[in-house]
């Protein structure tokens, strides 16, 4: 990603005008770099007003994510090193998984088209271009593979939260790992480890966030997306999204690391929307029914199966 983009994006104002002298001046380049620079932006959406004698100003941020604007939030990161932009690929977890033997570090891979989205236990994940968000977060606990039943639940309450914040809604998890919009899904995520003696090397963790209407998802009558819920795209900010997003996803990451779930757990069971209900739940292969009773402070989810026992369950498919 050019770093002149970012410096001119630093300098655009919404209120203001800037003259090309003066953007030039200011970042020591021609301004036929900084006229080039421009347009390569507004190709990616921006939508850049520019008036002889007065100059340019930034009239709206792109519609759907910019990458110069998640490049610059990833140099803001004191999670992420890096972050890898697709206008296609087939899988964001499987760029995620080539890219492992590159880097030590934390980085994200971010598509805006999937042509073979994959979601848990191998089902397609639909993800049309432009639409939704796909993400992969790779990162590098060095801790042991148990704690991946707490790591899913403070992952879920940051995306969770990170929803609410940027678009005004009131989301619910569904546990494991489905965050719920009006008893609709709006967003999944599955949770992937590679590890050596019980021990994470490396957390992969792909996030779908279903943004905007998309024909396609008519034929999934349990799905919903913001705009579907919101009404209209006018109010959807993806950019201001992903801000929020990295924040949560900082925070709460670094909780999980420095945390017991006790800790965040009230937080999480009033976002939750299982509790109370009747619950057909697969696990490992076998169905039952049974009503969540509670989630305790191992993160295992218990509930009241139709004989009357308690059971507690790690992982498993639910449907409400
Ligand atoms: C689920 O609900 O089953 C989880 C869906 C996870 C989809 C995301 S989109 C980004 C990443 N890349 C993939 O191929 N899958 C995950």
């Amino acid at each position: 990603m050019s770093n002149l983009k970012k410096e001119i994006l630093s300098l655009l104002d919404r209120e203001q005008f800037i003259s090309g002298q003066n953007i030039a001046d200011t970042l020591g380049v021609s301004r036929t770099a900084i006229w080039k620079t421009i347009q390569s932006l507004k190709e990616e959406g921006y939508s850049i007003e520019s008036v002889t004698s007065k100059g340019y100003h930034l009239k709206n941020p792109p519609k759907y994510l910019s990458p110069t604007a998640l490049s610059v939030l990833i140099g803001q990161s004191g999670l992420f090193s890096n972050v890898e932009y697709f206008t296609t690929t087939p899988s964001t977890q499987k760029e995620a998984f080539r890219m492992l033997s590159e880097t030590k570090d934390s980085f994200m891979v971010v598509a805006e088209e999937q042509t073979q989205g994959r979601g848990r236990f191998d089902r397609h994940w639909d993800s049309p271009g432009k639409t939704g968000i796909y993400i992969s977060l790779v990162l590098r606990p060095n801790i042991p593979i148990t704690e991946i039943i707490r790591f899913n639940l403070f992952i879920s309450l940051a995306i969770s939260k990170s929803l609410d914040e940027a678009f005004g809604v009131d989301t619910g998890i569904k546990w494991p790992n489905d965050i719920y919009l009006d008893d609709k899904k709006i967003c999944g995520f599955l949770t992937e480890v590679v590890s050596e003696s019980g021990v994470i090397n490396a957390i992969i963790c792909g996030i779908g966030i279903n943004i905007f209407k998309d024909d396609s998802r008519l034929k999934i009558p349990t799905a919903t997306s913001i705009e579907d819920i919101i009404g209209s795209s006018e109010k959807i900010d993806v950019d201001s999204f992903m801000e929020r997003f990295l924040d949560n996803i900082e925070i709460y990451y670094n909780r999980f690391l420095n945390e017991p779930f006790s800790l965040i757990r009230e937080d999480w069971k009033e976002k939750s929307i299982i509790f109370g209900k009747e619950l057909r739940i697969t696990e490992t292969g076998s169905m039952f029914m049974a009503r969540a009773l509670d989630i305790n402070e191992d993160g295992f989810l218990e509930v009241l199966d139709e004989e009357g026992n308690i059971r507690k369950i790690i992982s498993a498919d639910i449907e409400l």
